[in-house]
């Protein structure tokens, strides 16, 4: 019998901040991906509302839906054997009220099969998290660009690059500190406020666009595959480029069903000998009845 590998969980996620090594965490919002990435060992999945971006085509994160985020999550962790998986809570799913809030993180756990969720927002949010934390669920804060108030932030560009919103992003950490988020997402902020952040505090610290010295590093799947075509934040690095590999077999397989060459007789199904014999002589005597 093949072992299971042991899940990724909250202790084993700060030993590894306590032993200096770095914490490996991507999207995924499909099967086939969070597979392959669990297999090659990465250690932390967001099923990120980006999803609505690089899977539906919609400009911004705001139309994830509960109902859809639910249903892609629980087909990531139909996956994932070892990775500790983050349910991104949609907008508008947590914002209105604490039971909201209490009501769709649950259900990132129960129907989604998440082991944490995160949710956007530092001081603001911190009587949310707070109450999501008592329900007995771990969240994730996510201060930074925050794309479901990108209107109220001033766009979707880098925070904290003055020395008052700088302030204040370590305040909001602080705050979801004490709030009892378990671990704290920086988004595009500038690597010496992260590093302040990183060395005041007593829980994981992750970047995505927030420098090397955080505890561990977020990307986006479809950003470093090369598959999203949109926009190209200056964090992202890509490690391929699926999209030519892609259109070149979209192209191959359109060549080749319009020239016949696909497909085979390889392609194809056979009906054994005798069969083929009885269906002639089957179809020879339906014709002789008609005649
Ligand atoms: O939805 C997402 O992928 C995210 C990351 C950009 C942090 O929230």
């Amino acid at each position: 019998m093949v072992e299971k590998r042991k899940k990724v969980t909250i202790p084993e996620i700060y030993a590894m901040v306590e032993r200096g090594e770095k914490i490996t965490f991507l999207t995924a919002y499909d099967y086939p991906t969070a597979l392959l990435e669990d297999r090659v060992g990465i250690d932390m999945i967001l099923v990120g509302d980006s999803a609505v971006m690089c899977l539906l085509g919609h400009e911004t994160t705001l139309p994830a839906t509960m109902d859809f985020m639910v249903e892609i999550t629980a087909a990531v962790s139909r996956a994932v054997e070892r990775a500790f998986i983050v349910g991104d809570m949609p907008y508008m799913s947590y914002q209105p009220s604490n039971e909201d809030a209490i009501r769709n993180a649950g259900r990132f756990i129960a129907e989604g099969g998440a082991d944490a969720v995160k949710l956007e927002g530092g001081a603001r949010m911190a009587e949310r998290v707070e109450a999501i934390v008592k329900a007995g669920i771990p969240v994730m804060g996510h201060i930074g660009l925050t794309p479901q108030a990108a209107s109220l932030i001033g766009g979707l560009k880098a925070q904290g690059r003055s020395a008052e919103t700088a302030k204040a992003l370590i305040e909001d950490a602080k705050v979801l500190e004490e709030v009892g988020a378990f671990a704290i997402l920086l988004e595009a902020i500038p690597a010496r406020v992260a590093e302040i952040i990183v060395r005041n505090a007593r829980v994981p610290v992750l970047s995505i666009g927030s420098g090397a010295a955080c505890h561990g590093q977020l990307l986006i799947v479809h950003d470093i595959l090369g598959l999203f075509e949109a926009f190209t934040p200056k964090f992202v690095k890509k490690y391929a480029d699926l999209a030519p590999i892609m259109v070149d077999a979209f192209r191959r397989y359109i060549e080749e069903v319009k020239a016949g060459a696909f497909p085979t007789p390889d392609h194809e199904y056979h009906i054994p000998k005798e069969e083929w014999q009885r269906l002639q002589e089957l179809l020879k005597a339906d014709k002789g009845g008609d005649g």
